[in-house]
């Protein structure tokens, strides 16, 4: 387990726990998730919509918060209103340099990671390109060579660069949920070329640009790390051999990350547009939830103790979710727990739970109506919250 420090003996007394991840601590063990919630400006700036929500996020308690999946390449983003980050455009910088001044002058001891992604073939020619790494029966689009995979790789380093700069403290880089990152990844890129065949090849995406990161940043007091889908449940998909299950490929990943000085791994499930179920567990399919809890154990008994393993799909658990996770902690089965959705219906959550307010919170019904808003590409947020 990384170094722990006590700070106090709550009922929760794991959650309430720092943590050391790289050289940065988060103050406790509450993450937030990524969450795209379509409220870029029309051209992808950063716009005061998202600059509240996340320091709404902040406020509400959680040791450390990532920022949704930004695009890099505006010509083939996930949704219309998609944050973008590119480092060339000035007016696009200076946006990114303000939120990040901002937040840490008002929450200074919050961890804030970005979430770099490229949507791949879950892009649609009907607001931008869908590109594509195979063809695949319902998604299709341009299929990319080497080159173009070859200059996104550029772009999300170029990207950690300049974050690293501005006071962010870290990326994720998005290998999970059908993205690009697992388009490359998952077995059905059987074509022979330079990210596809071998596993070799499919995971050299992943390796070579985490290990260009740290090369250039070599100070851990920028955080690398991933989100991974260790399994996406669909045929030939990551963590899947045909429709059986095999993780080894996904414990490769993780460990292969950590050898390139990766610091944290965010456990995940599922395709946002194939396995939602997975992904985010809901009331129709509550067991899911412990898929998530083994997946981030098999994580965490692969990796050395230093590199921190954050729990994901955890908002079906309710009013559960403070004792589960603080006995999973405890246990050693993951260092952090995440909050997805919870965070949307109440982001007060994290604090109510450690001060013992638990009678407050506005408890997620999974009822998954903010991920219809996301799939419709309105402004995203929970339909139940009192806030
Ligand atoms: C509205 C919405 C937007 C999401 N956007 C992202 C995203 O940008 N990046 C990501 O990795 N996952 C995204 N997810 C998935 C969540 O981060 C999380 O993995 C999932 O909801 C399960 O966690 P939970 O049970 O705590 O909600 C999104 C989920 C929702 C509901
Ligand atoms: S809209 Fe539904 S699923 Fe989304 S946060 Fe609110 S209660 Fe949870």
């Amino acid at each position: 387990m990384p170094e722990q420090k006590e700070t106090g003996m709550g009922k929760f007394s794991n959650l309430e726990k720092s943590l050391k991840i790289g050289e940065l601590t988060s103050r406790n063990r509450f993450c937030v998730q990524p969450m795209e919630c379509c409220d870029a400006e029309e051209d992808g700036n950063v716009s005061a919509r998202a600059l509240k929500r996340y320091a709404r996020y902040c406020d509400g308690g959680a040791g450390a918060v990532v920022i949704e999946s930004v695009t890099l390449q505006y010509a083939s983003r996930s949704t219309r209103r998609q944050l973008l980050l590119n480092v060339h455009d000035p007016v696009n910088r200076r946006g990114w340099e303000d939120f990040f001044r901002t937040l840490k002058i008002l929450h200074p001891g919050t961890v804030l990671i970005m979430q770099l992604n490229h949507a791949g073939e879950y892009s649609s020619d009907e607001w931008s390109e869908r590109v594509c790494v195979k063809p695949k029966e319902g998604f299709g689009g341009r299929q990319i060579d080497a080159e173009y995979v070859d200059g996104v790789i550029r772009d999300y380093i170029e990207a950690a660069d300049f974050l690293y700069r501005i006071g962010c403290d870290g990326v994720d880089l998005k290998f999970c949920h059908g993205y690009l990152g697992s388009q490359i990844l998952r077995p059905y890129n059987d074509r022979k070329w330079k990210y596809g065949g071998s596993w070799e090849n499919r995971s050299r995406f992943a390796f070579d640009m985490c290990a260009e990161i740290r090369r250039r940043i070599p100070d851990h007091r920028f955080l690398v790390g991933a989100k991974i889908s260790v399994v996406e449940g669909i045929w030939q998909g990551q963590g899947n051999r045909g429709n059986e299950t095999d993780v080894t490929e996904s414990v490769a990943l993780c460990r292969g990350l950590e050898e390139r000085g990766a610091d944290f791994i965010i456990e995940s499930l599922g395709a946002a547009r194939e396995r939602w179920d997975l992904m985010a567990p809901n009331h129709g399919c509550p067991e899911h939830v412990w898929l998530h809890v083994a997946a981030a154990q098999a994580i965490r008994n692969a990796l050395k103790p230093e590199t921190a393993v954050v729990c994901g799909g955890l908002s079906v658990l309710g009013r559960d979710y403070g004792k589960i996770t603080d006995f999973c902690i405890g246990d050693g089965m993951f260092d952090m727990a995440a909050i997805g959705r919870q965070v949307l219906a109440d982001p007060d959550f994290p604090a109510k739970l450690l001060s013992g307010r638990a009678a407050e919170i506005n408890y997620c019904r999974c009822c998954d109506a903010c991920g219809e808003l996301l799939i419709r590409q309105k402004p995203t947020w929970c339909i139940y919250s009192r806030l």
